[in-house]
């Protein structure tokens, strides 16, 4: 057999493509020692199942079915609802790429096989060799849990660890691909292989991403909410001309935010430093201004900082606290405060410019849910954002990434920007199908774009928004396109809970019971239910409203409503972009 060149444009870094070149070396010799068919039928499967909420799970889980392809294996790529506990016990080889939602759950196409798997009742999975690639975010408490326990519950059942979990922060593209091209050999180990190397998935992969973000122009910055409002809601678009992108309603897009230079400036201040001291930056020399405008997380304060801060500044009482196991009143403390406030605190601290990089995160991209629909809008990408703004420690405190796009991005800024698919969060493909689209405050965004799509489509499904926010004279963003979607008929129904109006709060989940009966029936068509923003408090009323509404309207004991909203979310009826 002839070593294969590993064209150029595969999907593979530069230590895959080595160790690739290697492997289609040395499966020559393999073959002929070990295989008796190169029939695809017979090649060696691995089961690769991801949970997912925003897609990056999903979009690794296909990036290990193309290295796992080219290794002659075959692969099925399932989300882990997709599967049903007495499939998972019979799979062979095992990976599971996991994300954390909420403090420490499972995304949502991820709970009901844990559900299943995690009660006593799970059959042993002996026969089972598995790896686990857990996603997550060190800032909070439980950091990679999901990933946790998947891989602490596939073990008690009897399944062997071929190699180890590796938990990824925000950055997870080095260890993604160092797990992937690890993991991947030990599971073809053995095997019998199919001799097609498939390139399909490389074809598929989005042309800019996270390391190669494409630049772009802002064609649109407006304030929804209006002047007297005590929110600041706007409307962002950016232009995708020249880019070949595409989208689809549901998708996210990213922004990769530069800081804010007052509180650069500030920071180096703090930090008795001048900004002109010179930092080597991957390799670059550059000054400590720009690295910090450009490359460090410089508001939200991290573990190791604070940790550093405490110990630098001897004070007993900061030191006790942080050692505390009382981690509410380390939150309750640390909330409101950024890296700024911290240095204030302790200003007889002293530090380099060296040091304190060192401590810092890499300033990291935000995620928004898109808010126009790719099909009416095929040159631009929308969104709906949340200026972040507050008071707090006697400062004004702004949020990196939101603040950026309202203040310092104009219309001669290269802004660089990258989509996140979320292929779960779709419109039904069938367009007669009704949908319900909960979405409160920001989370209105998907919806909008929705309901483009829809228009579009000429769907003849019928449409029903719940939206509401503090106040219906200040905060009714889209109010004009909204009355303008009910006129043409596009929006069937529409139920407004503006919070703040009256002395009792009226929120979106109060609309769906006054309005339960015919929520259930829209149900009972084959409508789906979508549910878009705060993941906090507002999702999981949401959640308890839909449990009751099936209870009390389809005559159900709690359990039976429980089952109901479990094939919703199998069927894919259910689902939810919040954060
Ligand atoms: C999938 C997804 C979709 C999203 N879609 C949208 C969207 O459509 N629209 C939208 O607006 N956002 C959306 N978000 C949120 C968005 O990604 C950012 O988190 C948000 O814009 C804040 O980012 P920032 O950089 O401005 O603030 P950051 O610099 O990240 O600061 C935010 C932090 O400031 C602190 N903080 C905020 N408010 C206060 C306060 N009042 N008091 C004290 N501390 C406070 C908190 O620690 C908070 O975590 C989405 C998030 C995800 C994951
Ligand atoms: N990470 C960040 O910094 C960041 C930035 C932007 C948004 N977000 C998240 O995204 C969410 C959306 O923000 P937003 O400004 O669009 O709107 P929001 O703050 O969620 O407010 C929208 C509406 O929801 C109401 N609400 C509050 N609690 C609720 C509950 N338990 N159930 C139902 N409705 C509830 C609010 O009422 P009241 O306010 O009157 O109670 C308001 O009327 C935020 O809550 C936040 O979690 C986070
Ligand atoms: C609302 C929200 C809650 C999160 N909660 C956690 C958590 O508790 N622990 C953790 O390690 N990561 C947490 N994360 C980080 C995600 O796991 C991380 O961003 C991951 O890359 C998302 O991957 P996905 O797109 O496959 O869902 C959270 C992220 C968001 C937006």
């Amino acid at each position: 057999m002839k070593t294969p060149n590993i064209p150029e444009n595969a999907p593979f870094n530069d230590i895959q493509r080595a160790w690739l070149g290697g492997f289609f070396a040395g499966m020559h010799s393999h073959m002929l020692q070990n295989t008796d068919s190169v029939n695809n039928a017979d090649a060696r499967t691995i089961n690769i199942l991801y949970g997912t909420q925003t897609g990056n799970s999903e979009s690794i889980a296909n990036d290990a079915a193309a290295v796992a392809k080219s290794h002659g294996l075959l692969a099925n790529v399932k989300s882990l609802d997709d599967i049903e506990l007495d499939m998972l016990v019979t799979m062979e080889y095992l990976l599971i790429i996991i994300s954390t939602y909420g403090e420490g759950e499972m995304p949502d196409n991820a709970q009901l096989l844990w559900d299943a798997i995690s009660a006593d009742s799970s059959p042993k999975m002996e026969q089972t060799k598995y790896s686990v690639l857990a996603l997550g975010d060190t800032s909070y408490d439980l950091f990679c849990q999901a990933g946790v326990d998947w891989d602490n519950r596939l073990s008690e059942l009897g399944a062997d660890r071929l190699y180890d979990r590796i938990d990824c922060d925000v950055d997870f593209d080095d260890p993604t691909e160092a797990w992937i091209s690890s993991v991947i050999p030990m599971m073809a180990e053995g095997a019998t292989v199919s001799v097609v190397a498939s390139d399909s998935e490389a074809n598929n992969k989005p042309k800019y991403n996270r390391k190669n973000p494409f630049s772009t122009k802002i064609l649109s910055n407006r304030l929804l909410t209006s002047e007297t409002s005590s929110k600041e809601t706007r409307h962002y678009e950016f232009s995708l001309e020249g880019s070949g992108l595409t989208y689809e309603a549901g998708d996210a897009l990213n922004v990769i935010p530069q800081n804010c230079p007052d509180l650069v400036a500030d920071i180096i201040k703090a930090i008795r430093c001048n900004g002109d001291e010179e930092q080597p930056i991957h390799s670059e020399l550059m000054t400590l201004s720009e690295a910090l405008r450009t490359h460090f997380e410089i508001k939200l304060p991290n573990k190791d900082l604070i940790q550093e801060i405490a110990n630098r500044s001897g004070n007993q009482e900061f030191n006790k606290l942080i050692k505390s196991e009382d981690r509410n009143e380390l939150s309750k403390y640390l909330w409101g405060r950024d890296i700024l406030d911290l240095l204030l605190q302790f200003p007889a601290i002293d530090i380099s410019a060296a040091e304190f990089i060192a401590l810092l995160k890499p300033l990291q991209h935000r995620a928004y849910s898109i808010s126009s629909s790719g099909k009416m809008h095929p040159e631009s990408v929308h969104l709906t954002v949340a200026s972040v703004r507050y008071r707090s420690h006697d400062r004004d405190h702004k949020g990196v990434c939101s603040t950026y796009m309202a203040d310092l991005v104009n219309e001669n800024t290269d802004v660089k920007i990258f989509f996140s698919p979320n292929t779960s969060f779709r419109v039904p493909e069938d367009d007669t199908l009704p949908i319900i689209m909960v979405g409160p405050g920001t989370g209105i965004a998907p919806f909008r774009a929705f309901l483009q799509e829809r228009q579009y489509r000429k769907a003849s499904g019928k449409n029903w928004l719940l939206f509401g926010d503090r106040n219906k004279a200040t905060d009714f963003i889209y109010q004009d396109e909204i009355e303008a979607m009910q006129t043409n008929g596009v929006l069937t129904r529409l139920d407004l809970a503006f919070s703040r109006d009256q002395e009792e709060k009226i929120y979106v989940q109060d609309k769906m019971r006054e309005n339960g009966a015919e929520m259930f029936s829209w149900l009972e068509n084959g409508g789906s239910f979508y549910v878009c923003g705060d993941a906090n408090y507002m999702a999981k009323d949401v959640d308890k409203a839909l449990h009751e509404i099936i209870e009390k309207h389809g005559n159900k004991t709690a359990d039976q409503a429980v089952e109901y909203v479990n094939q919703m979310k199998k069927e894919k009826r259910y689902v939810r972009d919040v954060y």
